[in-house]
Order: C-alpha cells, then sequence, then structure tokens
C-alpha cells in the first residue's frame, strides 16, 4: 500500500502486514526524534490543520508535535461553535477553504462518515482522527506498535476487548488490524453494547477465532493483551441508559493478579473514567510493569510522525536529514514510576 499523497480514512486501506510493517518500522527509526536525541526539520515550510470537531486531548496535541518535530507548523480549530460550521456552511465549502491553506488536515467529527465527506472535497489529504462511532485509524496503528514492542511478533495469539464495544471506534479499528494477524478475539461486553456484526463478520472470513460475552471473568483469563474501553457516554440518548453501563466491569489490581492471565499487557487508549462509580481500569495498575498504557501514549509522536512522512514521500530524506539534537532534555523511563 502507498500511502503517498493519499488520505488515511480507514484501516480497510491497510491489506497486508507488510502494510502494517512499513509503518511501524519507520516509527521505530524515528523514535530518536520523539525522544529529543535528534531532530530533523523535513517538514519545514509545510502546515498542518488540526481540525477537531469533537473533544480530544491526547490525538489532538500528538498530531500537532509529531508535525512540529518534523519542522511544520500547525493550525487549530477545536469545536464545531468555534468554526464557520455552526454559520451554516457546509463541509464542501470548509473543505475547499482550508485546504487551500494548508498542505495536510487531521479532522476529527462526531459524525461517522464527515471525515470522508470532508476528504473528498479536499485539495489536500485528510487523516481520520476519529469519525463518531466509525474509525480512529491511527490509534490503531499505536496500539498495534505498542502490541508488537511489548509481545514480539509471535509473543501474542489472543486479545481480550473489554467495555462499550459498539460505539468505541479504536476498538473498531484495532480489531481490523489484528484480523491481519490470525489470533484468537475475545469480546467481553453488555449484550446491548457488542462489537458490531459487520466487523464480527470481517474476523472470522479473515480465520480468526472469535468469542463473545458478557462474563468479564471468562474473557480475560486466556487473554494475551487485555485492551480496556471507557463506556462511551457521550454516544447514549439519555444519562439514564447511560447510567446502566457504567461501571460494568472493573479491573483493579487485585483483579488483574488473581483472575488475568499471567504476564497480560494491559492497554487503554484513554481517557479513562477516573469518576468513583466507573473505573473500568484502575489507577492502583498504573506502576505494574505489565501496564503499557502511558508507552502506548506515547507512541502517538512516533506512529504519526511515520504517518506524515509516508503520506509526504519524505521517508528516505527524514532518516538523512537526522541532526543531533542541542536543547535534548533527558526523560525518565517510560517503564519508570513518576
Ligand atoms: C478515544 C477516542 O476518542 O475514540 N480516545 C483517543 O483518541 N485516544 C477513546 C475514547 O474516547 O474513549
Amino acid at each position: 500500500m502507498d500511502l503517498l499523497g493519499k488520505h488515511l480514512l480507514s484501516v480497510d486501506q491497510f491489506t497486508s502486514l507488510e502494510d502494517l510493517m512499513v509503518v511501524c518500522s519507520l516509527a521505530s527509526e524515528l523514535e530518536v526524534i520523539s525522544s529529543r536525541k535528534m531532530s530533523s526539520r523535513s517538514l519545514e515550510g509545510a502546515a498542518l490543520a488540526n481540525l477537531f470537531f469533537e473533544p480530544s486531548t491526547r490525538t489532538r496535541i500528538s498530531f500537532g508535535t509529531a508535525f512540529h518535530l518534523l519542522g511544520g507548523s500547525v493550525e487549530e480549530t477545536s469545536g464545531e461553535s468555534a468554526s464557520s460550521l455552526v454559520k451554516g456552511e457546509s463541509l464542501y465549502d470548509t473543505s475547499r477553504v482550508i485546504s487551500g491553506y494548508v498542505d495536510i488536515i487531521v479532522m476529527r467529527s462526531p459524525q461517522e462518515g464527515t471525515v470522508a465527506e470532508f476528504a473528498a472535497a479536499s485539495r489536500v489529504p485528510v487523516i481520520n482522527g476519529g469519525d463518531g462511532t466509525g474509525e480512529h485509524p491511527t490509534q490503531a496503528l499505536l496500539d498495534l506498535y505498542t502490541i508488537l514492542k511489548e509481545k514480539g511478533r509471535d509473543g501474542f495469539k489472543s486479545i481480550c476487548f473489554v467495555g462499550d464495544l459498539k460505539n468505541g471506534r479504536t476498538a473498531h479499528s484495532l480489531s481490523k488490524i489484528l484480523s491481519l494477524f490470525g489470533i484468537t478475539f475475545i469480546f467481553v461486553a453488555p449484550s446491548a453494547l457488542g462489537m458490531p456484526r459487520s466487523i464480527i463478520a470481517l474476523l472470522k472470513s479473515r480465520g480468526n477465532k472469535v468469542i463473545e460475552t458478557d462474563a468479564l471473568s471468562e474473557g480475560v483469563v486466556n487473554a494475551d493483551v487485555l485492551y480496556v474501553t471507557r463506556i462511551q457516554e457521550e454516544r447514549f440518548s439519555s444519562q439514564e441508559e447511560f447510567l446502566r453501563y457504567a461501571g460494568s466491569y472493573a479491573i483493579d489490581r487485585v483483579y488483574y493478579e488473581t483472575s488475568c492471565k499471567r504476564g497480560a499487557l494491559l492497554m487503554h487508549p484513554l481517557p479513562r473514567d477516573s469518576r468513583l462509580r466507573n473505573r473500568e481500569l484502575n489507577e492502583d495498575l498504573n506502576d505494574h510493569p505489565n501496564f503499557a498504557v502511558f508507552r502506548q501514549s506515547d507512541h502517538g509522536i512516533p506512529i504519526r510522525m511515520a504517518l506524515f512522512c509516508l503520506i509526504f514521500g519524505l521517508e528516505r530524506e527524514v532518516l538523512k536529514s537526522l541532526k543531533e539534537n542541542k536543547l535534548y532534555v533527558k526523560r525518565k523511563s517510560p517503564f519508570s514510576r513518576c
């Protein structure tokens, strides 16, 4: 697969393990930049528009930081209320205008399909930063990168997704990507919040084993990776409906140590719900060595740098342009307790 000059809208664009490895290998080489040891100005003169029409912390900031670290500049719009969409402007017009100003656009929207509609009118590549309950392709790539770094390509045979799998776009994109590996998928969700049937059918058609249950202990017992997700409060039609599912699953240190497979990797796309009655992944796990969640969020930078390089066709140039970074500030290891 060639990303040169293309939009990145869905993980369906990756059709082989080789496609995925191209992104992951480049990300690995670019870690010298995300760790600040080296720097590059390969994107000097280029501009990114970060258009986030739905709340975001890590996705928006990591896209922006990745672009800055390669020497580019970033323009931001957050929330529909801060854009002319509230004045009745069409997506088409917004897209034509913004794509006249910048070289690449990252967009997040509350509605599935909107990013693709926006991309169709754009004159520059558009990256899907999350479209409603649809997909979140760049999160899936950084999740995959984390699994490969932590477990190795042959070190995971099964993954258990826990939580709101109907509405959770990160779970949709990651399971589609992992379906290329031929593994066992265990989906733990309340029956009304299960994985969409179209995704289950795709996983099975690619020869993966699929188990669905609403019982957490049945799901976690044999899984090499636990991918815990938030109940997506903003997708429910009423607070009452959300409260029916809030707190359905809660993994804390005692539960992890007594009920999960030894060595199971703990992942979460974040944000975690830290309110008392929810807490799907308890903070008492933060300093457990298998808690990979903050290493996972760190990987947003090298993965997104790799994607920018591939879309601009700069993958060779960026590696040749590396210079020692005089402003290098050493961070604590991602494995250390803070
Ligand atoms: C997720 C998202 O926005 O889909 N967060 C993220 O981008 N890392 C997950 C969520 O909101 O639960």
